[in-house]
């Protein structure tokens, strides 16, 4: 496989591109930037004479972005899903001493290079399916130095991949085994120690909580939101997953970029996350996995102009999903978005979850070029097929990475 920096640069004209709104369109790119994007017959002649790529009536979007994921761990839990398919539940598992927690054993044996060969392996799957960003949360080290190592991985994936990786700190997903009934202190750590340390080494884009009765309190994850705070760093939140624990209105004050699951969200914490524009990432490979049957408030969130993005959720234990493109289909099948929802759910929500609204999630002028060419006829089918990679070609970072 060569290096991300050896692969084909994208300059040139593309032609031969349809727009979701099934319109035909061009695309020029300079010095791995979108230089212009119009009709076919308006092409400004400064572009017209470089390199041509045909995209020969291609469905063009946005190069997609993933949100929510744990994609840096080691081990998995195909064992809970057979103990889970035998009857025991989610949060059973976490209460005896597995779930979360038997990830963190194993993440803490695990070397940087080995959950570096793992989770690169695992962004592939993404990758070629056209996402251009991720996001790629910690909190399955949960003490410093085995926090440091998860978010070491998600800095050297981005170099190595040629993709945009947001980093976010999770150091409060569960209460280390060493901790055990010293919950305020596991926080104190968190806060004093943890956040700081990893933030001064330039590790840290956004802090996340996981706000539920098998992990933290609304008032511990208010002290995570208040040191994040005094750092300058946005948040997020895993809210009202298992129940309504009222996070969602506690991570709008804080104008969290998104709050994420939220199967259990009250019409109170619909109206806070509307007042603070806060995105709602649904993540129906999660409710899936786990045979939910509690559907997130999709009516409301729309009635309320809440915007919905749309992730994987990759993890081992919840979500072992490596396509977004089944969570656009799922959001649909599952939670009824409509396709145009649900596209943009992994478009331009998607980057405002991760606030790279200015550089990801549409197709501008002056951004980096991110795009993806699509074997389909019409847009419904990106929602509709599923087991299949419809990819022509994708453009990640001004460079011809798949196709
Ligand atoms: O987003 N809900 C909490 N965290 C993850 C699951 C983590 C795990 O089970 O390992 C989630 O679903
Ligand atoms: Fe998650």
């Amino acid at each position: 496989m060569p290096a991300f920096d050896e692969l084909p640069l994208a300059d040139g004209l593309w032609t031969g591109l349809r727009s979701p709104e099934g319109t035909a369109c061009a695309i020029a790119v300079d010095q791995g930037r979108i230089a212009w994007i119009g009709a076919p017959d308006g092409v400004p002649p400064a572009h017209a004479n470089g390199p041509r790529h045909d995209g020969q009536g291609a469905l063009v979007t946005p190069g997609l972005v993933d949100c929510h994921t744990h994609l840096v761990y080691g081990g998995h839990r195909a064992n809970e899903f057979a103990l889970r398919l035998a009857g025991a539940s989610y949060e059973e598992l976490a209460r005896a001493g597995g779930g979360i927690l038997s990830t963190v054993r194993a993440t803490r044996e695990a070397s940087e290079e080995a959950l570096f060969d793992s989770a690169s392996a695992r962004l592939r799957s993404l990758l070629a399916e056209g996402v251009c960003a991720i996001e790629v949360k910690s909190g399955y080290g949960l003490a410093l130095a085995h926090e440091r190592k998860q978010l070491r991985v998600a800095r050297r994936l981005a170099q190595a991949h040629g993709v945009t990786v947001r980093s976010t700190f999770l150091g409060a997903h569960a209460l280390p085994p060493e901790y055990a009934g010293r919950s305020r202190d596991y926080i104190d750590l968190v806060c004093r120690e943890m956040l700081p340390a990893l933030h001064a080494e330039g590790l840290v884009d956004a802090v996340d909580v996981f706000c539920e009765r098998i992990a933290f309190s609304l008032e511990e994850t208010e002290r995570v939101f208040q040191a994040a705070q005094a750092l300058g760093l946005p948040v997020k939140l895993h809210a009202e997953q298992l129940s309504d624990m009222g996070g969602a209105q506690l991570a709008a004050r804080f104008h969290a970029l998104s709050c994420d699951h939220i199967e259990h969200l009250s019409p109170a914490g619909i109206a806070a996350m509307a007042r603070a524009g806060t995105v709602a990432v649904l993540l129906p490979g999660a409710y899936y996995t786990l045979r939910d049957t509690h559907l997130p408030p999709i009516e409301g969130l729309r009635a309320a102009g809440v915007p919905l993005a749309v992730a994987t959720d990759h993890n081992p234990g919840s979500s072992p999903a490596l396509s977004l493109l089944l969570m656009v289909n799922m959001a649909c099948t599952l939670f009824r978005l409509t396709v145009p929802e649900a596209i943009a759910g992994v478009t331009t929500h998607a980057a405002c979850a991760l606030g790279l609204q200015d550089s990801h999630g549409k197709l501008a002028v002056g951004r980096a070029a991110n795009f993806v060419l699509w074997n389909v006829q019409e847009p419904a089918e990106l929602a509709y097929w599923f087991g299949q990679r419809p990819v022509r070609c994708v453009v990640r970072q001004g460079r011809i990475a798949e196709g």
